[in-house]
């Protein structure tokens, strides 16, 4: 009976001390015969699977599968500080789940600088919902898999600062990790393991249980009447949003010059326009997601908008108008028109009320209390300002 009376009072210590990696996939995924989590939605219930375009096409296939473990290790790294070269910051500082995943700042805040201030970054932290299924990753398209996109906010010095010796070696220092990433991926801590890990998580980040799609699969109540009108307007031949925007994942993750604004003041952002001498992708953005798009404010690849009917308005306009003056961009066929769509006053609310229809966070993976390196989750989530 002592015996027992003392393992209940030190049971709470040891599930303190060592973090466990989880045997079961997260919810949506099902446990496979070959021990990796295959994602289960909706989707895959549709009699028309091959309908292109359509309400209920078909969810593009992931590629990569991973186990119940690996994602799990990816959920302590992405909320670990230990990956920043000054111990406060971890991905989860940008992206942050409370915010869908971006962190509700037009431009990001990075790593400290010899002033004391964060750095404010070009351009603001997208959401990560259903990133696992883009196929260009950044504002400009400068990635095209998880894995090598870790790579850019770990070693960029005004984000995560850090360097890859230095990462391997606070990973060696941290003996808690070395049992955790032999498990999940039978070696010890690497930085390409890291990567591997945090796309593992990433892919996790699943939404596709919104009202939206539960009036796709059917269920037409699932959307008010305005919010029925909204998508009709959204999806029409006037407004065209759904043709960049394609459901069911509200990007088709293509670059596309629509005429972003620049920020007062600032010099217009090149976008992909940077990285290539295509004329025809001076201005160019990456399509972002509208999932969870109520959570992620403000808007656009510097948060030029502050919410979405200024957005809407922005499409409205006459197209093309807010591009930045003397810049000679090729705008999106889509987009380019001498007139804007002219739609109603209406038709911009009821678009901005479907928008509302994407919500959905039910898959929002679990904090982690406490990470492998013993350092401070919560603080590094809610970064101090500037
Ligand atoms: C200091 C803030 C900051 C930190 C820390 C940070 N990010 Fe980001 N993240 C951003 C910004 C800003 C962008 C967009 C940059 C661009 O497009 O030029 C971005 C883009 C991304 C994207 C591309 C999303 C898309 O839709 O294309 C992914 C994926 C991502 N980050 C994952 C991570 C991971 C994983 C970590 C941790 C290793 C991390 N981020 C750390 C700010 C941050
Ligand atoms: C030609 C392709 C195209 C069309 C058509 C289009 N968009 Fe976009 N949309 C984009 C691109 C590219 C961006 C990112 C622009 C930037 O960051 O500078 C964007 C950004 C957005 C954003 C902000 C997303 C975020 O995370 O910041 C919203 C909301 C949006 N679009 C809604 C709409 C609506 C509503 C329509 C129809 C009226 C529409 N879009 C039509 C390409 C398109």
């Amino acid at each position: 009976m002592k015996l027992f009376l003392l393992l209940l009072l030190a049971l709470p210590f040891a599930a303190r001390a060592a973090v466990e990696l989880s045997s079961a996939c997260p919810p949506s995924f099902e446990l496979l015969g070959d021990g990796t989590c295959q994602l289960r939605t909706l989707y895959d219930l549709y009699d028309s699977p091959e309908q292109h375009g359509g309400v209920q096409a078909r969810l593009p296939e992931v590629k990569r599968r991973y186990t119940p473990q690996q994602i799990d290790l990816g959920r302590q790294l992405f909320f670990d500080p230990l990956l920043s070269a000054n111990k406060d910051l971890s991905c989860a500082s940008c992206h942050q789940p409370d915010k869908g995943f971006a962190d509700g700042r037009g431009r990001g805040l990075g790593a400290r600088q010899a002033d004391g201030r964060r750095k404010e970054l070009a351009r603001g932290a997208p959401s990560l919902w259903n990133v696992t299924f883009l196929t260009r990753l950044m504002w400009d398209g400068r990635a095209e898999t998880l894995e090598q996109q870790a790579m850019l906010p770990l070693f960029n010095p005004d984000e995560m600062g850090n360097t890859a010796e230095r990462l391997q070696r606070d990973l060696d220092a941290t003996p808690a990790y070395a049992p955790l990433f032999r498990q999940a991926f039978g070696e010890n801590p690497s930085v390409g393991a890291v990567a591997r890990a945090l796309s593992a998580f990433q892919s996790s980040l699943v939404s596709f249980n919104s009202r939206y799609d539960r009036y796709a699969y059917g269920d037409t109540g699932a959307l008010s009447e305005q919010e029925v009108r909204g998508y009709n307007v959204f999806r029409g031949f006037v407004a065209r949003c759904s043709q960049c925007h394609i459901p069911p994942l509200f990007s088709d993750s293509e670059l596309a010059v629509i005429g972003s604004p620049a920020l007062p003041g600032k010099a217009a952002d090149p976008g992909a326009g940077a990285l290539s001498a295509d004329p025809a992708l001076m201005g160019a953005f990456r399509v972002p997601t509208l999932r969870n798009i109520t959570r992620t404010a403000p808007y656009f690849h510097a948060g030029q908008f502050g919410n979405l009917k200024d957005v809407v308005s922005f499409y409205n306009d006459n197209r093309g108008h807010a591009a930045p003056a003397g810049e000679q961009l090729k705008i999106h066929w889509h987009i380019h028109m001498t007139r804007g769509p002219e739609l109603s006053d209406q038709d911009v609310s009821d678009i901005v009320a479907f928008l509302d229809s994407l919500e959905d966070e039910s898959m929002a993976p679990r904090i982690p209390q406490n990470v492998p390196s013993g350092l401070a989750v919560e603080a590094a989530l809610k970064m101090e300002k500037p």
